[in-house]
């Protein structure tokens, strides 16, 4: 492989999300929730305790060459009561975002990352539509006080894999099962982003495709293939893909929500309302067919010799993203990578998993997808949701038990700054991670 230059003005940043990082986010759902679910019987606690610490993190992204940061705003922080809005909460939140304009650093914001207000859970989540006008009025809120710093919004995390995880196999909280309620669930959800679309548009200008703020969902895809030639896996693995990665992208671009996650009715405003696309990337399944249930995807993963897993048990597979982002070019956006990388406490596998994926998106690119930006999933280890602190994403190791709550750098993370701040891989960068 020879070295691999990026677009001018290329994004390299990391992503993060609020509770996962920021400690004490005491008013909400998950904080609720999580005594006696998480793994290792931990709770997010303190977590990296992000909230004090930005300062010293945005100072070590800066110096890393990074010219870019996706953050998340919660929701439960500025809001802890219905329409009581915490002024200090936004006074920090401020004051992040002013250092790290300060710093250059570009902020993708995320609106919503899995985590509720607590009274907003209690009022039925969005299984009620009420929740869709209480977003709103958060979503205003936040461009009114904090409009001016980001580049780009996000105003939904992976609604896909929410739905799933809280509604479908009732592994996060509210923990339901019910194909019915995660159908009314992503209508809400859609109709929540598209509001959110006009809100932001109309406050900041702009409504043209291409000017005014960059505004879109991070959308996680996996790279379904069939375990063999046979006609029941072949299918079951296309229907996989439709329902997962496909079905989204029609709902942006046509407004109407296909089946299994839609009723095909169409949702108000939602036909383009974006105009970017995050793509979160991480693995690939393989799968035959199974009688075994919807929360399990009528299949099973059987995976070919040779695959290399990662220590979450996730399948790495390099010409995944490619084939992921050539389906997202369809939408004629901007594309960034909102989130990809790997769970690997030992940093055994991260180097040649970024150099990998990296080639991917550069061939894409080559391919004539918009690819803008790429934020490595993650700056530090943090709270892995119900995994608690058992799985390690980070480029820099942090323990939980550690008092000083001590970030140390893996080997990754030397590796991903020099490629920032060559704006590629390099033959050097190749020679020194990629030999093993
Ligand atoms: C994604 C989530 C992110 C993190 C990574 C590992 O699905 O968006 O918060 O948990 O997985």
């Amino acid at each position: 492989m020879n070295s691999l230059s990026f677009p001018e003005d290329f994004l390299w940043g990391v992503a993060t999300s609020g509770h996962q990082i920021e400690g004490n986010n005491t008013a909400s759902d998950w904080w609720a929730w999580e005594p006696g679910k998480i793994e290792g019987g931990l709770t997010s606690g303190r977590a990296c305790d992000s909230w004090n610490r930005y300062e010293e993190d945005y100072a070590t992204m800066q110096s890393m060459g990074l010219n870019a940061y996706r953050m998340g705003i919660e929701w439960a922080r500025v809001e802890p009561r219905p329409s009581m809005w915490d002024d200090e909460a936004f006074a920090r939140y401020e004051a992040m975002m002013e250092s790290l304009s300060e710093k250059g650093i570009a902020i993708c914001l995320t609106l919503y990352h899995w985590v509720l207000p607590k009274w907003v859970a209690d009022q039925g989540g969005w299984e009620n539509p009420a929740t869709c006008d209480a977003f709103l009025r958060f979503t205003e809120e936040v461009v009114t006080r904090l409009g001016k710093y980001p580049l780009l919004w996000c105003t939904l995390n992976e609604p896909n894999v929410y739905t799933m995880f809280s509604y479908v196999t009732g592994e996060f909280p509210p923990e339901k099962r019910s194909l019915k309620a995660a159908r009314t669930v992503t209508r809400h959800l859609l109709t929540a982003h598209s509001g959110a679309y006009s809100i932001i548009t109309d406050s900041l200008g702009g409504s043209d495709k291409h000017k005014g703020p960059l505004i879109g969902i991070a959308h996680n895809m996996t790279d379904f293939v069939p375990a063999s030639p046979g006609r029941l896996d072949r299918a079951i693995s296309q229907y996989q893909a439709r329902a997962w990665n496909s079905s989204y992208i029609k709902a942006l671009a046509t407004g109407v929500m296909p089946r299994p996650f839609g009723n095909g009715k169409p949702i108000p405003d939602l036909a383009g309302s974006f105009n970017y696309i995050g793509l979160n990337y991480y693995s690939r399944r393989t799968v035959v067919f199974r009688l075994n249930g919807i929360s399990n995807g009528f299949s099973k993963e059987v995976y070919p010799e040779g695959t290399r897993f990662n220590d979450f048990g996730w399948a790495i597979c390099p010409e995944g993203i490619y084939n992921c982002l050539l389906e997202l070019g369809v939408l004629k956006v901007p594309v960034y990578i909102t989130e990809n990388g790997t769970a690997d406490a030992k940093d055994t596998i991260r180097p040649r998993y970024i150099i990998e994926h990296l080639r991917e998106v550069r061939r894409a690119i080559g391919s004539g997808v918009d690819v803008r930006g790429y934020f490595h999933w993650t700056f530090q280890d943090n709270f892995e949701w119900r995994a608690g602190y058992t799985q390690k994403f980070g480029l820099f190791g942090l323990g939980p038990a550690d008092p000083e709550l001590e970030r140390t750098p893996r080997r990754s993370a030397e590796m991903y700054a020099r490629i920032a701040r060559a704006n590629g891989i390099t033959e050097d960068i190749i020679k020194e991670y990629l030999r093993e």
